[in-house]
């Protein structure tokens, strides 16, 4: 997924202008498969709507997804999924063309991410956003989303897991944030295993080194690949050759929740390119 900003990059006196490269680079470049998002101005601004009218309005063909900045409750992603029915009517797409990509950044959006998570079919991803999330906070830290030395542990665990939880129970794809040091690529590596260890699927990229790491840190490794495929194989066997439940692997017990486990590991690793080592 790639997107493209229209809000805290880009300064005021450029946003009205922003929004016609935008839009341009999104009707010309060739993005391939790309999933193509734009990052609108969050709605306690005077950009929302004139944002999407004017992107969704004359690149909304090729666009999949508007990103929602600062989403402090539910009635900010419907007020989204409105504006956006009346501008696809406008233009004759179907209406449910654009998916929207709710961030969670604020105290307050942290405290309504339920309501959040829940509010319109149109969400498709829920994602952290340290650096506001800090300054919201009013953390002591100048430079967001990176570790704290001073904190013994990890100062954004509560957080991580609140929205984590939020967004499953709505079958929302979880994304955690930028990792602002953009030059150590070992600290982003190292800070990535936390989000990566409780679930999420994946992590912003701010430059294709970054990219890199992302793709390495998200994806399964080969063994835990083969492993999980070699779990659903000896599951399979058991409950629909001896209709057994839960059987030995290895030194093991599986049963239908290693399914569960393992089938994740599988849509992960097949996402990725991975391929069986015995095939
Ligand atoms: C991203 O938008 C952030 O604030 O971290
Ligand atoms: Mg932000």
């Amino acid at each position: 997924m790639t997107f493209l900003d229209l809000e805290d990059s880009v300064a005021p006196l450029e946003k009205v202008a922003a929004r016609t490269k935008v839009a341009e680079a999104v009707r010309t470049l060739d993005w391939g498969e790309r999933v193509l998002c734009v990052r609108v101005n969050a709605w306690d601004t005077e950009w929302t709507y004139g944002d999407v009218i004017e992107v969704v309005g004359t690149a909304g063909e090729r666009l999949d997804e508007i990103m929602l900045p600062k989403v402090q409750n539910a009635a900010e992603v419907i007020a989204m999924d409105l504006l956006l029915t009346q501008v696809e009517k406008n233009v004759g797409l179907p209406v449910g063309h654009i998916g929207i990509e709710a961030q969670i950044e604020t105290t307050r959006g942290l405290i309504n991410v339920e309501e959040i998570c829940a509010a319109s079919p149109r969400l498709e991803t829920i994602i952290f956003g340290p650096a506001d999330f800090a300054a919201s906070m009013e953390m002591p830290v100048l430079t967001g989303g990176v570790a704290i030395p001073e904190y013994p542990g990890d100062h954004f665990n509560y957080v991580f897991s609140k929205i984590l939880m939020a967004g499953r129970a709505n079958g929302l794809q979880v994304i955690d944030g930028p990792f602002l040091k953009v030059r150590e690529l070992d600290a982003l590596r190292e800070f990535a295993q936390r989000t990566r260890v409780l679930g999420y699927d994946g992590k912003w990229a701010l430059t294709p080194d970054q990219a890199g790491v992302m793709n390495e840190v998200y994806s399964p490794t080969q063994e835990q690949f083969d492993k999980a495929c070699d779990i659903l194989d000896a599951y399979r066997q058991a409950t629909e050759g001896d209709l057994k439940g839960a059987v030995m692997f290895g030194d093991e017990m599986i049963d239908e929740a290693s399914r569960k486990m393992a089938i994740k590991f599988v849509s992960r690793g097949e996402r990725a390119g991975l391929k069986r080592s015995s095939d």
